[in-house]
């Protein structure tokens, strides 16, 4: 991302870190099942869940299987256009710096990570990639990009790298498989509006709330008086 446009979007949208606490954890409870370690303990309530406390790889990694968004206006690749595999990109974390895509020289040479963490990570991330995209399509959603961080932390006195991040459809881009409706972030992002609406159905769609229940004003009125911890 180029300094220019740092410039965020910022708004508080009722309602949301309640659906997004939830879909987080099916996500990582399911990724949990197959061996993929992360730093979910239990979701606590509606907006709260207990993590691992982790040492941050300051890196976000970017999982592309078509092109959307930054790499289109970077690269000038047509929106939509499917990737022959999926592509990963690395950005520093640094909101000052607005995030900037780096390589994995870059990461390499100012010690971010150790070539076995990279390689470790990778690996990981083509596993999440694979489930994660059959798991959507599964429900009529195609995964077009995500974004994902990992951390250090010590497991029965063994160094491990593990997933440490919210999955959610704020850190991903969802596409309903038909239509191609947005489901996702770039629903305020792009002010397209209906953004509850568009994560209650992916978290119908998953099987995480009923069909009959939504997220009404009433209930996140009621939900907004717990401790907020996510957004
Ligand atoms: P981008 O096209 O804006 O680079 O975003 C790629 C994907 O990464 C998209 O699914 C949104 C997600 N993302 C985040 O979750 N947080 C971020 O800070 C950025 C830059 C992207």
């Amino acid at each position: 991302m180029q300094l220019h446009s740092i410039i965020k979007k910022k708004t508080t949208i009722e309602g949301k870190g309640v659906l997004n606490n939830r879909i987080s954890e099916h996500i990582l409870s399911n990724l949990s099942q197959i061996g993929i370690k992360n730093h979910l303990v239990k979701r606590l309530n509606m907006r709260e869940q207990i993590i691992k406390l982790v040492e941050i790889i300051p890196i976000e990694f970017i999982v592309r299987n078509v092109a959307t968004g930054s790499i289109t206006k970077r690269l000038g690749i047509e929106d939509g256009t499917v990737l022959k595999e999926p592509l990963i990109e690395y950005c520093f974390k640094d909101d000052k710096l607005g995030d900037p895509l780096i390589s994995e020289e870059h990461i390499l040479a100012f010690d971010w990570a150790s070539k076995k963490e990279i390689d470790k990570v990778k690996k990981m991330i083509l596993r999440i990639n694979d489930f994660m995209i059959g798991m959507f399509r599964g429900v009529g959603i195609k995964l077009i990009d995500f974004k994902l961080e990992f951390g250090r932390i010590k497991i029965d006195g063994i160094n491990e790298v593990i997933l440490a991040d919210e999955i959610s459809p704020d850190t991903c881009r969802l596409w309903d498989s038909i239509t191609e409706k947005k489901l996702d972030k770039d629903r305020f992002r792009k002010d397209l509006g209906d953004l509850i609406p568009a994560y209650t159905e992916v978290a119908k769609r998953l099987g995480i709330l009923h069909e009959q229940s939504n997220v009404s004003a009433v209930n996140i009125t009621k939900l907004s008086s717990v401790k907020r911890k996510k957004k």
